[in-house]
């Protein structure tokens, strides 16, 4: 009766690299999504000609040569690289927090005049141990950037404000003292030509796919199917929320076709004041220097999560951290189970990240 090697609960990017890897290695794999199409949030869809990327913009970079080369077994990548703006109080300015910024902020040229505003900023904040995350901005980068870019855009982000929010959630603020716009410090960078859909359906196309089936919609049917079981949906839902709910933030996107050529003349422009609701603009024809003659952007909001809104950014505090050990503790007690991905880790985890993840434990099976 067991027809599958593996059941594969998600055809996001691990759950279509784990596919790949098996199927290569002769196991008989069965892929079903509750969506109604694969590829999990990477997925685009096409609207006046453009990848339209549904649930955020997606922009693949990596240190890693093995990772690198082995995406580009599925497409080949073009030159994008991230270089957003930010529109604050009017003005635009540059991001990642670069020399530009700093120009565009205080009229100073070279880093030693940057340093030493920035360090008289950050050294009059004077927090020994930042007790809120408005503290810890402050201490990292001072006062100027942390009104301009950070205190109301963190505010939509996040739907409270800074000093109400854990100081954990910003770890690091990376200034560059160098006219340097690319976001990224990562040696390889880029979209693939054609889309991410093309990534997915060329890891996916000799293995079967069945797509709008829930695994929770008929568990005991799906669970006979297989041998394994490679589980990439959320770790709660897996054990009936008995430990609770493990909490996101979720987004809102809306996207518009407008009857012009270019609308903002770059892929993502943050909106970092009060006056938008929204949290960024994406461009998305910029990704892949479309010509096309109109264009979609898609207007990002952050919302909090509710029975229809998808889960985006785990909310990693302590509560949720602890709950999240309990499920892990019934996890590691399967024998025929992986869980593997952002929503069975309950983590942020990159593409590059999630890809690696997925060839680990796909090497982890060993194929016995
Ligand atoms: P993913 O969520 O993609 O796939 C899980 C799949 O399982 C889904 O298709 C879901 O429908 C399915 N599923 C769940 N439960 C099920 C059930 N019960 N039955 C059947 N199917 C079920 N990374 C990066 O490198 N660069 C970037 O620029 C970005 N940008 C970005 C923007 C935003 C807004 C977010 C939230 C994330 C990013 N990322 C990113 C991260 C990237 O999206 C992420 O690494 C991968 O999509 C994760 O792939 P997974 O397979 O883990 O999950």
């Amino acid at each position: 009766n067991v027809k599958y090697d593996y059941l594969i609960v998600g055809s996001g990017l691990f759950g279509s690299v784990f596919a790949y890897e098996a199927n290569k290695a002769g196991k008989k794999c069965l892929v079903i999504d509750r969506r109604n199409h694969s590829g999990g949030n990477v997925h685009c869809q096409n609207l006046e000609g453009i990848n339209v990327h549904s649930y955020g913009a997606h922009i693949f970079h990596t240190d890693s040569l093995q990772i690198w080369k082995y995406v580009n077994q599925f497409a080949d990548f073009n030159h994008y690289i991230n270089s957003p703006l930010a529109l604050s109080e009017g003005k635009l300015y540059n991001l990642p927090f670069n020399m530009n910024t700093f120009y565009q902020l205080w009229g100073v040229k070279t880093p030693s005049e940057a340093r030493s505003i920035i360090e008289a900023e950050v050294n009059s904040s004077n927090f020994k141990t930042p007790a809120n995350l408005e503290e810890q901005a402050l201490s990292l980068v001072g006062e100027s950037i942390y009104k301009k870019f950070i205190q109301h855009y963190t505010k939509k982000q996040w739907g409270r404000d800074a000093s109400c929010l854990p100081a954990f959630i910003i770890k690091r603020l990376p200034l560059r003292y160098t006219y340097n716009n690319n976001y990224f410090n990562d040696r390889y960078q880029g979209i693939p030509i054609g889309g991410y859909n093309l990534v997915v359906n060329k890891m996916l196309q000799n293995i079967e796919l069945r797509l709008s089936h829930d695994f929770f919609k008929d568990r005991s049917f799906f669970e006979s199917l297989a041998e394994k079981i490679v589980f990439t949906g959320k770790i709660d839902e897996f054990y009936q929320y008995q430990y609770g709910k493990l909490e996101y933030r979720s987004l809102k996107f809306e996207h518009e076709i407008h009857d012009i050529q270019d609308y903002q003349g770059n892929a993502v422009v943050n909106y970092c004041d009060l006056t938008a609701a929204f949290t960024r603009i994406i461009e998305h024809k910029h990704f892949e220097f479309g010509t096309q003659k109109s264009t979609v952007i898609t207007k990002e909001y952050a919302i909090n999560e509710s029975l229809n809104s998808e889960p985006y950014y785990p909310i990693n505090d302590t509560k949720n951290m602890k709950i999240l050990k309990r499920y892990q503790c019934l996890a590691d007690k399967e024998s025929n189970v992986i869980f593997g991905g952002r929503l069975a880790e309950y983590r942020y985890y990159d593409m590059h990240q999630v890809i690696a993840s997925a060839l680990k434990k796909a090497s982890d099976e060993q194929w016995k």
